[in-house]
């Protein structure tokens, strides 16, 4: 079917460490789901170091970056991708600001967190960022193609 153009538009969503060890990721994915969006990936794994440097080149020279990584590797991670219309800008949206002291009651960042060095998920910031990201945490076969053949479930 192709009820939307863009249907199969992709997103990589990361739980972060501080979100695995605080129990939220049912709460989480709770929300893509019921947001709609269809999961066709998702795993946990403590990340290597030289996944997450390729994940934030574009960051090595801010300040930040050694503490960044740090807090990446302080434990497992939830990594999934997300599949649906415009799904890229519609979890920034329900991801909330980077900075969670900016982040919107309502959104994950705005709900659960308060300071950007523990802000509990990534997601990507653009259908081009999208892609090299899953490139990079998934391989192809990780990324599953399902119908709903249940006729009492709308796909
Ligand atoms: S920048 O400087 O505008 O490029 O950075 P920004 O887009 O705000 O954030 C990029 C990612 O860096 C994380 N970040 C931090 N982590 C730890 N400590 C501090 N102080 C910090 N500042 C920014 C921020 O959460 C973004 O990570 P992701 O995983 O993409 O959300």
């Amino acid at each position: 079917s192709a009820a939307f153009p863009d249907e199969r538009e992709r997103t990589l969503i990361a739980i972060k460490p501080d979100g695995v060890q605080r129990r939220l990721v049912g709460q989480i994915m709770q929300r893509f789901e019921q947001r709609g969006f269809k999961l066709v990936g998702l795993k946990m794994l403590q990340v290597s170091e030289d996944l997450l440097s390729q994940h934030y080149c574009e960051l090595r020279t801010k300040p930040f970056y050694p503490s960044l990584l740090d807090y990446m590797s302080s434990g497992p991670v939830v990594v999934m991708v997300w599949e649906g219309h415009k799904v890229v800008q519609t979890s920034r949206t329900m991801v909330g600001h980077t900075n969670p002291a900016e982040a919107q009651a309502g959104t994950v960042r705005g709900d659960f967190s308060f300071h950007v060095s523990r802000n509990v998920v990534h997601a990507s910031d653009s259908p081009e960022g999208a892609q090299r990201e899953i490139q990079l945490w998934f391989q192809s076969k990780e990324l599953l193609k399902w119908e709903c053949c249940d006729q009492t479930i709308t796909c």
